[in-house]
């Protein structure tokens, strides 16, 4: 192995804080805490909800599980894959495996898609991460409880309206992701994850409780789970894809320099299957807990972005301890957005510090500043903005707002552009022999593997995207 280790010590750094050695996981479970952290964030609890919501459930939600398993487990292994055996960095692992297995290094454009991917993202993230922070205050105040669902509404609508405070906020979101990024301190939080994500599913089962007294239950599992395909269109199916990329953490080289960490005597399969299993239960289960609640109270499924924001405070405002279990809960999903913002700043700061030299705290503040910068568009976009689509004159692009043009091409553009990306390359051009050794399945398995990365996932990208954009 011929390669630099420069890069190596300073993510080795990010991850085990003062730590110069290039450490493995202690254990499974520790890369299992670190890439669900990654993984469940406002994707499963924020975004399924209303993406399903305004794509007329179950067939919707059918199409979400097939690419979560189709899709996203085996490219989830090919990332960690290629992590583990270049044993570096996303950029640099792939300079490693482009050298060793005489691959072009034009391969490392897989990294550069996920660095621009994150830093995107994240502008908005952290944003939605803001509103989380400021319902923390909305649900603590007690000023929910027992209120109709126009109040609940109004008070959303409030804080949209209010640039000033949305600004607020996100950049106290923005804060506490650049803090933990430029101190390379993350063990701390991630061992916290096997608290917070264990705390954060009971909350969601307790939700999920109140929703069944609703009387309500029944309709919203039929809504989320009886498929009415009349109700699914092309652009549904795109966008069942790119949510499948984008809570699992994939297309941005993530799992690629988690895996790198990963023991050799792991297995890779068994545990990317363990972190899509506890992903997709999370947002399920976010599902259920919300749409009995929208139907219970007449609300409209299709609602958008705000859908979670407008239905779980009325949950909060009627149960039982309402206040108590709506602050914890989004203390939690703080918690969960936060872990997830960070290895949405780690790529591009990590880029930043190996290839142009900067230090870790140049490079965070550099790149977390115009990333916050960034996200002041989202937060016009929400209220001043409100009616600006930059791009309308494109027909499948109209009404966006700068916020929605960034969620649409972050993604359903960019995650499976790098997805299809990683299986291309472990499909068809990576030693064979390597990935056999590396994954450790049996024949049988691996070539149910291979011929999904080889053919499926890429005709699947491929004829989505066409589709689209005919
Ligand atoms: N998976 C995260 C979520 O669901 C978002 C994310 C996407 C994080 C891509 C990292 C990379 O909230």
């Amino acid at each position: 192995m011929s390669v630099s280790s420069s890069g190596s010590a300073a993510y080795s750094g990010s991850l085990e804080g003062s730590n110069a050695q290039r450490g493995l996981w202690s254990s499974r479970l520790a890369f299992i805490l670190a890439a669900t952290g990654s993984a469940v964030g406002l994707g499963n609890i924020w975004k399924f909800p209303y993406v399903t919501g305004e794509n007329g459930g179950g067939a919707f939600v059918l199409v979400y599980l097939l690419c979560i398993a189709i899709i996203g487990i085996p490219i989830m292994m090919a990332e960690v894959m290629i992590g583990r055996r270049g044993g570096h960095s996303p950029v640099n692992s792939i300079k490693a495996i482009a050298q060793r297995d005489g691959l072009n290094p034009a391969w490392k454009l897989v990294g550069a898609v996920g660095i621009l991917a994150g830093f995107l993202i994240l502008s908005f993230y952290s944003v939605i991460g803001g509103w989380a922070i400021s319902y923390v205050g909305t649900t603590a105040s007690g000023q929910l409880s027992g209120q109709t669902a126009d109040a609940v509404g109004a008070i959303f609508s409030g804080l949209l309206s209010n640039p000033g405070t949305l600004l607020l906020w996100h950049t106290v979101f923005m804060a506490l992701v650049m803090l933990v990024v430029a101190k390379g301190v993350r063990s701390g939080l991630e061992r916290a994850v096997s608290i917070l994500m264990p705390a954060l599913f009971v909350l969601l089962l307790i939700v999920v409780g109140y929703a069944m007294t609703t009387g309500h239950f029944g309709q919203a599992a039929a809504f989320l789970f009886q498929p009415d395909f009349s109700k699914l269109t092309t652009s549904g199916v795109l966008v069942a894809l790119g949510h499948a990329f984008f809570t699992l953490s994939l297309g941005m080289a993530v799992m690629m320099a988690y895996g790198s960490y990963l023991p050799k005597k792991i297995s890779i399969a068994k545990t990317s299957i363990t972190v899509s299993v506890i992903d997709t239960g999370v947002a399920l289960l976010a599902g259920l807990a919300i749409f009995p609640i929208v139907f219970a109270n007449g609300l409209e499924p299709g609602a958008g972005p705000g859908l979670i924001f407008q239905t779980l405070p009325l949950a909060f405002g009627q149960m039982p301890m309402g206040s108590l279990f709506g602050t914890l809960f989004f203390v939690l999903l703080i918690f969960a957005a936060w872990t997830s913002g960070i290895s949405l700043l780690e790529p591009i700061v990590e880029w930043l510090e190996e290839q142009k030299g900067m230090n870790r705290t140049v490079s965070t503040l550099g790149a977390g500043v115009v990333c916050w910068a960034l996200g002041i568009a989202s937060i016009l976009s929400l209220n001043l903005w409100a009616d600006f689509a930059p791009l309308g004159f494109i027909p499948m692009l109209e009404g966006k707002t700068i916020f929605d043009l960034l969620d649409f091409f972050t993604a359903n553009i960019l995650l499976p552009l790098g997805g299809l990306l990683v299986a291309l390359m472990a499909g068809w051009v990576m030693s064979k022999p390597a990935m056999e050794k590396e994954l450790a399945l049996s024949p049988g398995t691996f070539s149910l593997w291979f011929v999904t990365v080889r053919f499926i996932t890429p005709i699947a990208v491929g004829v989505v995207f066409i589709y689209n954009l005919m």
